[in-house]
């Protein structure tokens, strides 16, 4: 069973700026909450019980905010506020469930993922990227089944359009039915003429431990950081079976400004 679940946090959050300077982008209220509270719903609704959280010395107030206890506790006495108590219940909820590395310098995704090699205690588990947003269907908990059935490796994918590869990891694939497919490959950020498909990696994983010893040895790629991606390709190339899955649900890109700005749209219709 996939219990464990990591998120990479510690990314600078540049193309949210100047809002990012000093609130971390994971932490900045979609539609009334965190960003990063949306994920951490998917996680619970899927059966996760322990969660990884690698961020960075910038990026305490993340730990500051589940870490709160006693502005809450005080509050509480002197308020009584029955919005606040709930608040606080759901926060200690989170609090129990989280563990921190640290990633002080952007490597990149891959160097984020073997911060947390010593906690990972069975043989698979979940990666989610706080960027992404995948509302209206639980797209963590299909992937948890999907791999239940296959025992392999899960990507979430969507098709993008010809004009977007370059912002994407690109899989090259063989289709198995109308939802699932067998990656055969993956190029992080191809251009137009490299891209193998119009399928691009969105940001949740099912990974293997062994991916660990590889991205130990992984080199720099693109931009010069360690790409999960690039480990991923290794596996596959050495016969572990990735399998990429159609989620279901709307996506929504929290990364860039106006991404961010239509997802507390979207949501506020829900
Ligand atoms: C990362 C991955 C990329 C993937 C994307 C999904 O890129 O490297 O393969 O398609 O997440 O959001 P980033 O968004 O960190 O540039």
């Amino acid at each position: 069973m996939i219990k464990q679940a990591i998120i990479p946090l510690a990314g600078l959050g540049t193309r949210l700026l100047p809002l990012t300077s000093v609130i971390p982008k994971e932490l900045l209220p979609i539609n009334g909450k965190p960003g990063l509270e949306y994920i951490l719903d998917e996680c619970v609704n899927s059966g996760i019980s322990e969660i990884i959280f690698i961020i960075s010395k910038n990026k305490e107030s993340i730990k500051k905010y589940f870490y709160n206890d006693k502005y809450y506790k005080n509050l509480i006495k002197k308020k009584g506020d029955e919005r606040i108590k709930k608040e606080y219940k759901k926060i200690k909820k989170f609090k129990k469930m989280i563990k921190f590395v640290y990633q002080n310098s952007p490597r990149g995704t891959g160097d984020a993922v073997l911060r947390c090699q010593k906690l990972i205690k069975s043989n698979f588990f979940l990666m989610l990227m706080p960027d992404d947003l995948i509302i209206k269907n639980n797209c963590s908990k299909s992937m948890i089944l999907l791999h239940k059935k296959y025992k392999s490796s899960i990507i979430a994918s969507k098709k993008v359009s010809k004009n977007d590869v370059s912002r994407w990891g690109i899989l090259n694939v063989k289709k198995i039915n109308r939802k699932n497919f067998i990656i055969n490959d993956v190029i992080e950020k191809p251009n137009k003429k490299e891209a193998p498909s119009r399928y691009a990696v969105i940001g949740r994983y099912i990974l293997p431990k062994s991916i660990f010893p590889i991205l130990r040895k992984q080199k720099p790629g693109k931009n010069g950081e360690i790409h999960i991606t690039d480990s991923i390709k290794t596996l596959i190339m050495k016969k572990n079976k990735f399998i990429g899955h159609i989620f279901a649900g709307k996506y929504l890109d929290c990364g860039s400004m106006s991404g961010y700005i239509n997802s507390g749209i979207k949501i506020s219709k829900l």
